[in-house]
């Protein structure tokens, strides 16, 4: 028994420290370039939020409501309604975009 929760470990950890990295990387790329509109939390309660329209992403319907897919357009190419840009075309790369996306949904509730 010993012996084999011995083996078992160093996978485990390696498992866990590579999941960590991953999300490591969506939650910094989303720290530098969306928490000023959709905030730590995903809620949208900051001031350029507010002012913008930001929704709420820790409601579940919210999140529903677009595929990743989706959510990648919008942010490679930018947001707009009517004539008033909600979020400009990003200049990040596809990587970290797909990253921030993993990232935002988790912050579902
Ligand atoms: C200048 C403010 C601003 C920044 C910066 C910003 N967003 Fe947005 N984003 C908005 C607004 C406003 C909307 C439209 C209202 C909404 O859906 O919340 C939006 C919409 C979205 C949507 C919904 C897309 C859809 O097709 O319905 C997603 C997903 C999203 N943003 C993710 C992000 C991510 C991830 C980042 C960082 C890489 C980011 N946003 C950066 C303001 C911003």
């Amino acid at each position: 028994m010993k012996k084999l929760a011995l083996f078992a470990l160093p996978a485990a950890l390696a498992l866990a420290l590579s999941t960590t990295a991953l999300a490591a990387d969506g939650k910094a790329v989303y720290s530098d370039n969306c928490t000023k509109c959709h905030g730590d939390d995903g809620k949208g309660a900051t001031k350029m939020g507010a002012k913008l329209g930001a929704r709420d992403y820790s409601d579940a319907a919210v999140q529903a409501a677009f595929t990743d897919d989706q959510a990648f357009k919008s942010i490679k190419e930018g947001m707009k309604k009517d004539e008033k840009t909600l979020m400009k075309a990003s200049e990040l790369a596809d990587e970290d975009i797909k990253a921030s996306i993993a990232y935002l949904r988790t912050l579902k509730k």
